[in-house]
Formats: C-alpha cells, sequence, structure tokens
C-alpha cells in the first residue's frame, strides 16, 4: 500500500500529474519537490492564478488539495526518504554538445535525481520514470540504484530499489481532463508487485482495463512511437497543406474526407505551422538516433524527415509573409498573435512561433506580439533578444525589433499583416471590422491555424491567406 509519493520535478509533467493523483486518492501524501525555488513559490502561491503552469482546471484541483495531502516544496533530500514511491519527472532536453548533440537527450537531470534518490531513500523504495526517455534509460537509472542498494541509513531496513516506467500521455492544454480519463495508463517493470503497487495507485479512478503492463523497454519505446505517429500525422497533412495551395483544394475539406475513414479517424489532422512543444521533436530526434545506433540508417532518415518536414513548414509560412508584402518586410510592422504552441497554454518550447518570428525579424519586420498567457521576459528568451522599450501598441522603430502587446487591438495599429500562431478560442472571436481601420493598406491576414472568420477579414477590407487553402 502506498501511503507517501514524492515526485522530483515541478514542471508541465510534475506538477498537474501529482496534483491529479493528490485529488483522486486522499489517502496518499504526494510531495513534488523541485531545485528551482522560485517554481516552487509560484505553486505555493496563494493566489491560483500565478501558478508556474497554466492549464485550464488546474488552480481548482490544486486549491482543493494543496495543504491537505499535496506539497510542494525545496527540501528534496526528506521528501525522497518519506517516500513509499518516488517518481522522476525532471527535464530531458535535446543534447546541445557532445556525442549525439542534437538528436540524443541530455541525461543529466536524470541521473543527478537518481542519485539523489540513491542516497536518500530509506527502507523499500519505487522508482518511476515519468520524464519521456530513450529507449533503455531504465538501465542507467538501476545500476545507479543498485549500487546504494543494501545499504542501512541509521537504524532503518535495508535500501532496495525496484524500477518501473510510467510514461505521460497528457497533453498540455488539455492536461487535467487527459490525466482523469486516461484513454490508457502505460506501467512497464520486471517486478510484478512493484507494478501492482502503482496500478493501485491509478486504480483510484482509472478502470483496471485501461491500466496496461508492459515490459520496461515496450513501455519506453511505446512512449516514444505514440509521440512520433502523432507528429508525423501532422507533417503529413501540412505536406498536402502545400499542395493543397498550390492546386486549389482546401485542406481542411480534404482532412475532413480522410478523417471519416474509420481506419484514419479524424483527430490530428489539422494543418498549422508545424508541431511544438517539449516533446515530439525531442521523442523523434531519439528515435533517430536509436535507429541510427543500432545501424537502420533507412528508419533513421524516415523519421527524420518528419522534423525536417516541420521546420520547412515553418520557414515556409515566414517566407510567403515576405513574398505577399511584395518581397520585403524591412520596417514593416507585422501583428503576431499566438506565442505559445499550442492554445491554452503558457508553455513556449519549440512554439513554431520562434522560428517564424526569428525569420522576420531576421528579415527586418517590426513585430508587436500578443499571446493571452506568454509573458515577455519568456518571448525575449526565446528569441533571444530584448523587446523595444517603447509605449506599448505605439510605434516600432528600427528594423528587426520586436515588442509584447496587451491586446490584438494594439498589435494590429498600423500594421501591414496580422499573422496567427496559436488557436487561442478568442482569435476565432477577433472583430475584423473594427481591427482591419487600424492596419495600414494595403493589408494582410495570414491565418496558419484556420481559426478567423475568413469572411469577416475579407468583408473589412483585408487580403487573407489561410494554411492549405488555395
Ligand atoms: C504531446 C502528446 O499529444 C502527448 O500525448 C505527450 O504526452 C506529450 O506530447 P503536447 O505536445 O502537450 O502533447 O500537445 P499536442 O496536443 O500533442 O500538440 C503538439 C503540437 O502539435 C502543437 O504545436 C499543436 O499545435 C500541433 N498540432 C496538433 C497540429 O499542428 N495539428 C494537429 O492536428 C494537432
Ligand atoms: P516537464 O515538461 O518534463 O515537466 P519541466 O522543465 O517543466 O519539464 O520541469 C522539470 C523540472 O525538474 C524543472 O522545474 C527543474 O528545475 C526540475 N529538476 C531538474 N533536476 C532536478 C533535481 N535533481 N531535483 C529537483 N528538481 C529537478
Amino acid at each position: 500500500m502506498i501511503r507517501t509519493i514524492c515526485c522530483i520535478g515541478a514542471g508541465y509533467v510534475g506538477g498537474p500529474t501529482m496534483a491529479v493523483i493528490a485529488d483522486r486518492c486522499p489517502e496518499v501524501q504526494v510531495t513534488v519537490v523541485d531545485l528551482n525555488q522560485s517554481r516552487i513559490d509560484a505553486w505555493n502561491d496563494v493566489d491560483l492564478s500565478k501558478l508556474p503552469v497554466y492549464e485550464p482546471g488546474l488552480d481548482q484541483v490544486v486549491g482543493r488539495c494543496r495543504g491537505r495531502n499535496l506539497h510542494f516544496t525545496t527540501r528534496v533530500e526528506a521528501a525522497i526518504a518519506n517516500a513509499d514511491m518516488v517518481f522522476l519527472s525532471v527535464n530531458t532536453p535535446t543534447k546541445t554538445k557532445g556525442v549525439g548533440a542534437g538528436q540524443a537527450s541530455d541525461l543529466r537531470w536524470i541521473e543527478a535525481s537518481a542519485r539523489q534518490v540513491a542516497a536518500c531513500a530509506q527502507g523499500h523504495t519505487i522508482v518511476v520514470e515519468k520524464s519521456t526517455l530513450p529507449v533503455r534509460t531504465a538501465d542507467t537509472v538501476k545500476s545507479i540504484l543498485s549500487a546504494a542498494q543494501g545499504e542501512v541509513a541509521g537504524a532503518g531496513s535495508p535500501k532496495t530499489f525496484s524500477v518501473l516506467s510510467n510514461p505521460e500521455f497528457l497533453a498540455e492544454g488539455t492536461a487535467i481532463p487527459d490525466l482523469e480519463s486516461p484513454d490508457r495508463v502505460l506501467i512497464g517493470g520486471e517486478d510484478p508487485a512493484a507494478i501492482e503497487s502503482l496500478a493501485s495507485v491509478y486504480g483510484n479512478w482509472v478502470p483496471q482495463e485501461r491500466i496496461l503492463r508492459t515490459n520496461l523497454w515496450s513501455s519506453e519505446l511505446s512512449k516514444l512511437t505514440a509521440n512520433a505517429f502523432l507528429a508525423q500525422r501532422i507533417s503529413s497533412i501540412n505536406s498536402i497543406a502545400a499542395l493543397c495551395e498550390a492546386t486549389g483544394a482546401d485542406v481542411n475539406e480534404v482532412a475532413h474526407a480522410i478523417g471519416t475513414d474509420t481506419r484514419i479517424g479524424p483527430k490530428f489532422l489539422k494543418a498549422g505551422p508545424g508541431f511544438g512543444g517539449s516533446c515530439f521533436q525531442k521523442d523523434i530526434l531519439n528515435l533517430v538516433y536509436l535507429c541510427g545506433h543500432y545501424g537502420l540508417s533507412a528508419e533513421a532518415a524516415y523519421w527524420q524527415s518528419v522534423v525536417d518536414l516541420n521546420t520547412w513548414q515553418q520557414d515556409r509560412i515566414a517566407q510567403l509573409v515576405v513574398q505577399r508584402l511584395f518581397g520585403t518586410v524591412t520596417g514593416k510592422r507585422i501583428a503576431v498573435l499566438g506565442f505559445a504552441f499550442k492554445a491554452d497554454t503558457n508553455d513556449t518550447r519549440e512554439a513554431p512561433a520562434i522560428r517564424i518570428c526569428k525569420d522576420l525579424l531576421e528579415e527586418g519586420a517590426q513585430l508587436a506580439i500578443y499571446d493571452p498567457k506568454v509573458p515577455a521576459y519568456q518571448m525575449g528568451a526565446d528569441l533571444a533578444t530584448e523587446p523595444q522599450d517603447a509605449p506599448t501598441g505605439g510605434p516600432l522603430s528600427g528594423e528587426g525589433v520586436w515588442q509584447r502587446v496587451a491586446t490584438p487591438a494594439e498589435a494590429v495599429a498600423q500594421a501591414d499583416a496580422l499573422l496567427i500562431l496559436t488557436e487561442w478560442a478568442s482569435f476565432a472571436q477577433l472583430d475584423w471590422a473594427d481591427l482591419a481601420p487600424r492596419m495600414r493598406k494595403p493589408a494582410w491576414l495570414f491565418d496558419a491555424r484556420s481559426i478567423a472568420d475568413l469572411a469577416a477579414a475579407r468583408a473589412a477590407g483585408l487580403q487573407v491567406w489561410r494554411v492549405g487553402c488555395g
């Protein structure tokens, strides 16, 4: 019976996942730890609108459990020592240098947290991999833990460990419903008792038939494969979008037509500015690295092309904005609506907006960027430049400059174009009769998410381009 859980890493995965476990298992004490003091402070903020992760419904879940059986702290060692089960939910970005740079995951945080568990755990501890990891990472974790196995801390019983893989399938923006009603929960491992302990935690709210048990490597590989298949669908539909634009077809009609085939299904067929997020690119690159490692070069090239098409889609959109604005955007104001990688999140990791904005800045544009949830400092970190220090919504000066603005109306003031990059629901409601007259004519609407009311935009005098629409 699991009574205490510790989760290392209070990020987009660890925070919401532990909040839902605490909510659904009132008899389990859940402690989420992180080295980052300001992140922990934000999780403990009395003002629930200041949580570090924006997810619809998360504030209510945290509000119900925090202080009862959900705790956020930087006291990592004590939380590990008290835990029956430790989740590793730390960041695993793609390596930027050394062997496997640009493809393999950087496992330094996983290794550090495994070492911390090895040092601080007491008695028997079940260690659960939650971060997305390359296949066979459990081996690394196991060998670090087994080196500490048998040690006795004080008067306690000897340390023993079981390692499980329990990949997270939640999508940001819908994390709470995904966690509360998952399609499946996957548990990979070798120790049947440990597997059943974790299954019994989920069994508090997930039907047994949705809890799948596999071996460790199948579980790890299933996560990479699920993300690779999803991402591959997006690159596929984006390739068709370009063809639709060239031929006069409409990608939404094509997507609907093929999606009614039950073998294909209707989901994940939305053409757009390319996929972003912390998982898809990283996981495919992991797969490419893994295939290469085992000498499967054709397979590696196949998956690499999914990422290449995605990068191409982003560059393509930036280029066509330049082309439509008479071949130059130098010194022109462009309103960018949406910076997060998808709607209903404040996360910008690998957001298509980053590459597209960088391309346009490189071309000399002045960008007025609006996103309901992404703060200016995050945009600055992603664009690797400071915003121009000018009155918000007023004119910008010079070339290759940007500013975060507070409303779409501020963004479009004297702009030559408006570019929608995230499908925030409010962008479907934009009042074109109000916005269009604020722009410099001839003005363009570039709708990379197929969300705007094009008829209203046209009626208000704008020229329009929509992804996948010839
Ligand atoms: C993904 C997986 O869905 C999830 O199971 C896994 O645990 C983590 O990675 P996430 O990245 O949070 O989740 O969001 P997701 O909804 O999958 O969207 C990823 C990207 O694809 C976004 O940039 C989104 O805008 C884009 N997308 C998605 C499309 O362009 N078209 C679609 O049809 C669907
Ligand atoms: P994810 O999207 O996978 O949740 P994040 O980057 O949002 O990734 O969160 C990972 C968190 O893990 C970060 O807040 C980071 O500070 C934390 N972290 C990394 N290594 C450790 C560690 N050894 N101990 C505690 N926290 C850690």
